[in-house]
């Protein structure tokens, strides 16, 4: 399995990119839902910090990502695709990007704003961004929430549009990202 992209094919790398932080983005929504529904307390501080160590994970393979990304040129899209298609496709996966940082970013300037610590797997700890600041977390609070929801749905719109292309469409769109799998043009 090559690890360069090809013109019609994601390579390991970007496969492998593309999965793990896919994964560990449902994982931070499993977990900030969880602490969510428990009182102030040890549990929920400790789920709490398991979310922010991913959240930053997260940040850092973005930024690894969109840098393989910048040197490796994209796979080309079907070219049956319509153009309101392609656009929707290059706009979802600008916002993924931009929410890859923005959900770390407000999440880390958000705890800083109340002074609480952002630790990596306890191995570290991530300076704080910004001053203690009560206006600045509540709308930093606000912020991370509603990007949230985007993201959510966006994920949505990704996950069904995948879908559609390999159902309906019966195209490579969704085989090229899965590894230990080959493209064959389907139609
Ligand atoms: C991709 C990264 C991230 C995603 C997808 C994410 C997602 C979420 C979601 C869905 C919630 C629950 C929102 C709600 O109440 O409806 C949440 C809450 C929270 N997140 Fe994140 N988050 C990310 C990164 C981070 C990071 C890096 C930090 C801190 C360093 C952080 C700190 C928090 C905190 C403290 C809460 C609880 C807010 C509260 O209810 O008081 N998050 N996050
Ligand atoms: C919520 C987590 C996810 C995120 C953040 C995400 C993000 C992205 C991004 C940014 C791209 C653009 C290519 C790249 O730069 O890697 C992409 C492509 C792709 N994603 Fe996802 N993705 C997620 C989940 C999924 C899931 C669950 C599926 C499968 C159903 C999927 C299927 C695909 C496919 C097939 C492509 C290739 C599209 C193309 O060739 O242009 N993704 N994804």
């Amino acid at each position: 399995m090559p690890n360069q992209d090809s013109p019609t094919r994601y390579g390991a790398v970007a496969q492998g990119f593309h999965w793990l932080i896919a994964a560990l983005v449902v994982t931070q929504f499993v977990l900030a839902n969880l602490a969510d529904d428990l009182p102030i307390g040890a549990h929920k501080l400790a789920l709490l910090a398991r979310h922010k160590s991913f959240g930053m994970t997260v940040l850092m393979l973005a930024i690894l990502r969109l840098l393989w990304r910048l040197k490796n040129p994209q796979p080309q899209l079907p070219a049956g695709m319509a153009p309101w298609e392609r656009h929707i496709a290059r706009a979802t996966h600008i916002a993924f990007y931009v929410l890859l940082f923005a959900m770390p970013l407000t999440g880390w300037l958000m705890s800083s704003a109340k002074n609480y610590s952002v630790s990596w797997f306890g191995l570290f700890t991530w300076p704080n961004l910004i001053g203690p600041n009560e206006h600045a977390f509540d709308l930093l609070r606000s912020t991370h929430v509603i990007l949230s929801d985007l993201l959510f749905a966006i994920a949505i719109l990704h996950i069904l549009a995948a879908l559609k292309h390999h159902f309906w469409d019966k195209d490579d769109v969704l085989v090229r990202m899965v590894p230990f799998t080959k493209s064959e043009k389907r139609t």
